[in-house]
């Protein structure tokens, strides 16, 4: 049995950074491909053998829950129309996982967010997922991040390599020994300076959160941009004494949360498809190349 079947996945936030389309639309339920951001990370849990979902959502966001609810008109017109399989294939989205809801009701940080769902997951470690942070890999990466739990049991977060002028917008990582995988660390901290970051290793929003985390949540304070970090619950993890592990994972990250990073999540997505891969392949280098019309 799989030592993590529960995650949280956060939808909390207002994806400013994509307005217009977000005014009406909750960023995690723009299309990349033909399916919501918000699928691939109920996919990749579905793929880790994870089978409990906490949503934190907060106002405005209805859209994630209707296409997590079975029923609904499309899958009643297509009943109607005879087509069965279609309107199975709708229903199953909502079957194929336990699905709960919680509602953040102030944006008050990501550790405000994870003490939302408290109730749903405390006693156990659990994943915690950040949609806009779509990963693309053979394996996947919430299942590579259980495995590391597994050898180093203790809070794993995900991290990459970040570039020294995007250091800012990450936590960063203080691995004790830089080589191992997971690392053990010694350190974390929200959003450094550049010069002041203890190395170029940025935590990507996946994460295994071991149990005592909400004893750290309760005893943190607000921190960068006066929020809740969960870095900071980490941070204090690691002062009391107890494991916390980075892990490089395998697989392509997209950060969907700005412009061009959605759009190329959906060329990676799509090119991940054998159904479209050939062909995007060919009308891409076609755009590309001078002389293309549109
Ligand atoms: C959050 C976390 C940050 C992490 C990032 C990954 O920041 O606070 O530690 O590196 O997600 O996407 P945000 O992107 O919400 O500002």
């Amino acid at each position: 049995m799989a030592t993590i079947s529960r995650a949280v996945i956060l939808a909390a936030g207002l994806g400013t950074r994509l307005l217009p389309a977000t005014k009406a639309v909750p960023k995690e339920m723009l299309p990349v491909v033909d399916r919501p951001l918000i699928q691939y990370a109920v996919d990749e849990c579905l793929a880790a053998g994870i089978s409990e979902i906490v949503f934190v959502v907060a106002e405005g966001k209805e859209a994630i829950r209707d296409y997590y609810t079975a029923g609904g008109r499309t899958e009643t017109m297509l009943r109607a129309g005879g087509n069965e399989s279609a309107a199975d294939a709708l229903a199953g989205l909502a079957q194929a996982a336990r699905f709960e809801w919680v509602l953040q009701d102030q944006p008050l940080g990501i550790a405000h967010a994870v003490n939302c769902a408290r109730a749903l997951v405390e006693g156990e470690p659990f994943a915690l997922l950040f949609p806009d942070d779509l990963l693309i890999a053979n394996v996947p990466v919430i299942g590579q991040l259980a495995r590391a739990y597994d050898q180093q049991p203790g809070s794993v977060v995900a991290v990459q390599p970040v570039a020294r002028e995007e250091i800012p917008q990450y936590g960063i990582v203080d691995p004790a020994e830089p080589g191992g995988n997971p690392a053990r660390l010694k350190g974390i901290v929200e959003k450094p300076a550049a010069a002041d970051a203890p190395s170029n290793l940025g935590v990507v929003g996946r994460y295994i959160l071991a149990p005592t985390i909400f004893h750290h949540i309760d005893r943190i304070e607000p921190g960068k941009n006066g929020e809740l970090q969960i870095t900071d619950a980490f941070a204090s993890q690691i002062r009391a004494g107890e494991t916390v592990s980075s892990f490089r994972y395998e697989g392509k990250r997209y950060d969907t949360g700005r412009p061009l990073g959605l759009i190329l999540a959906s060329v990676g997505a799509a090119l991940a498809r054998e159904d479209l891969a050939g062909q995007l392949r060919q009308r891409l280098t076609a755009m590309l190349s001078e002389g293309e019309q549109p």
